[in-house]
C-alpha cells in the first residue's frame, strides 16, 4: 500500500499558513509556494540512493558520495502544478520537466487529457508528479495513469494540501505511488474545494478568477 507522508517541518507549516490566508496577494503566494516546494523537495529526495565516486580534493584522493540510480523528472499537472516546479528545480536543477494537462469533462465529470509532453526516456526516470491540491484525486489518478501508460515505473506524488477523500481515492488507485503532502485537511465541500484549504490554487498563483 502507498505511504502517505505529511511534512510537518515548522518552516513548511509556517509558510503554509500564509499560503492559506486569503489576504496573501499573488506575488507573495507565488513566492511562498515556490519556497514550500523547495523545502518539500529536500524532504522527498531524502531516500535517493547514493554511490561512491573517486575524486581529488586539493589535499588528497578521496571517495565521496554522489546521487546514483535513476535520473529525475518533474511533472506538473497543468496549470497549478507549474507553481511548484521552480522550487523543486532550485534543488535538482538537472531534472527534466514534463507537463500533463487535464480538464474535467462537463458531462462525465471525468478528467480528459488534452496535453502531455514527457522526457523521451520515461521508463528510466524517477518522476515527481506535482499538483498543489489533492481534492477528489481525479486529476492525480489520471495523470499517474498517463505516466504509467507511457512506461513510468517510479513515481512519487507531491502536493501542498490534500483532502482525505483524495488521499483514499489516489492510494487505492495507485498503491505503488507514495504521496507527500504538507497538510491533510478536513474534507471537501459541496463544490469540491478543500476545507479549510486555500481556495483555487491556479487562480491564486496566476492572479485569475
Ligand atoms: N483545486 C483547488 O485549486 N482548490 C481546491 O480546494 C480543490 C481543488
Amino acid at each position: 500500500m502507498a505511504k502517505v507522508h505529511v511534512f510537518d517541518h515548522p518552516l513548511i507549516q509556517h509558510k503554509l499558513t500564509y499560503i492559506r490566508d486569503k489576504n496573501t496577494g499573488t506575488k507573495e503566494f507565488r513566492e511562498l509556494v515556490d519556497e514550500v516546494a523547495t523545502l518539500m523537495a529536500y524532504e522527498i529526495t531524502r531516500e535517493l540512493p547514493l554511490m561512491e565516486k573517486e575524486i581529488d580534493t586539493p589535499v588528497c584522493k578521496a571517495t565521496s558520495n554522489v546521487l546514483a540510480g535513476k535520473k529525475l523528472g518533474i511533472v506538473p499537472i497543468l496549470r497549478a502544478g507549474i507553481g511548484m516546479v521552480e522550487g523543486i528545480l532550485n534543488l535538482i536543477p538537472a531534472a527534466k520537466v514534463g507537463h500533463i494537462g487535464l480538464y474535467r469533462d462537463p458531462e462525465t465529470l471525468l478528467p480528459v487529457e488534452y496535453y502531455i509532453k514527457l522526457p523521451s526516456d520515461v521508463s528510466e526516470r524517477h518522476f515527481i508528479l506535482v499538483d498543489p491540491m489533492l481534492a477528489t484525486g481525479g486529476s492525480a489518478i489520471a495523470a499517474t495513469d498517463s505516466l504509467k501508460k507511457r512506461g513510468a515505473k517510479n513515481i512519487q506524488f507531491m502536493c501542498l494540501i490534500a483532502a482525505p477523500e483524495g488521499v483514499k481515492a489516489f492510494t487505492e488507485a495507485h498503491p505503488d505511488v507514495d504521496v507527500y503532502i504538507a497538510a491533510l485537511d478536513e474534507k471537501l465541500d459541496e463544490k469540491g474545494y478543500i476545507v479549510p484549504g486555500l481556495g483555487d490554487a491556479g487562480d491564486r498563483l496566476f492572479g485569475t478568477k
